[in-house]
């Protein structure tokens, strides 16, 4: 297959872009993720509604954030109560792909922890009471519910700025009920989202400082390090 054929590849309905001239193959790079989520059909799903945020911090801090959950009882109140965060683990824990899943212990991450959405078709029972978190390296966040995927999208506007896209995907038949909407998982994750950008800002300010020294990782930021191994390995191999 030719370089520029291999330069663009399609999974479960993202596009992905090689800028490489000599391109890794798609299924030998992408290889711990083929599979791993087609349970949730994401290819199959529609867009319910997406907002785009502009974030005063490197994109690495956002995923540094993304990638640990020792802030949640501080910062968000409204998720912990519906997914403790010692819960679950992690099941992708080195290279480019990074994450797991969390205990959902509500039917839904939604305002009131409710739904009147059915669970995506195809999601085995234990799925049901989860939500799955993946850092793809390096600029897509995908978080999987039981009845919607959520993805965020970075984009960096500057060493000191984010774009952040954030949108939300349900099944075809979801989006066509007369009564649907979007709102209760749009305004869950807006909080959460705001929550998360303040204090990634905080950190901007932080690193930015010339008082800053940085400190050695906490015990609870193991996939904070192995995605830093991942961008030194993505400096080095260019
Ligand atoms: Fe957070």
């Amino acid at each position: 297959m030719a370089a520029e054929q291999r330069a663009i590849a399609e999974w479960e309905g993202f596009l992905f872009v090689n800028l490489s001239l000599e391109p890794e193959p798609f299924e030998q790079a992408f290889a711990p993720l083929i599979g791993r989520i087609s349970r949730w059909g994401a290819a199959d799903l529609r867009r319910g509604a997406r907002i785009e945020y502009s974030v005063a911090a490197n994109w690495k801090l956002i995923v540094e954030n993304y990638s640990e959950c020792y802030h949640c009882p501080l910062i968000h109140p409204e998720l912990s109560a519906l997914s403790p965060w010692r819960s679950g683990r992690n099941d992708l824990s080195s290279g480019p792909f990074l994450g797991g899943y969390m205990d959902l212990n509500h039917t839904s991450m939604t305002v009131d922890g409710s739904s009147g959405r059915a669970p995506l078709p195809g999601l085995p029972a234990e799925d049901v009471g989860r939500v799955y978190y993946y850092a793809i390296f390096p600029n897509l966040l995908l978080s999987l519910h039981p009845d919607y995927v959520m993805a965020h999208i970075l984009r960096p506007d500057g060493p000191g700025r984010t774009l952040v896209g954030c949108e939300w995907y349900f099944h075809p038949d979801t989006l066509a009920a007369t009564d649907f909407s979007p709102d209760d998982a749009v305004q869950f994750w807006d909080t959460t989202n705001r929550q998360d950008w303040h204090v990634c800002e905080l950190s901007q300010r932080g690193v930015s400082s010339r008082g800053y020294t940085p400190g050695p990782y906490a015990q609870a930021e193991g996939l904070l390090w192995e995605f830093d191994q991942e961008y030194l390995r993505a400096l080095v191999d260019g």
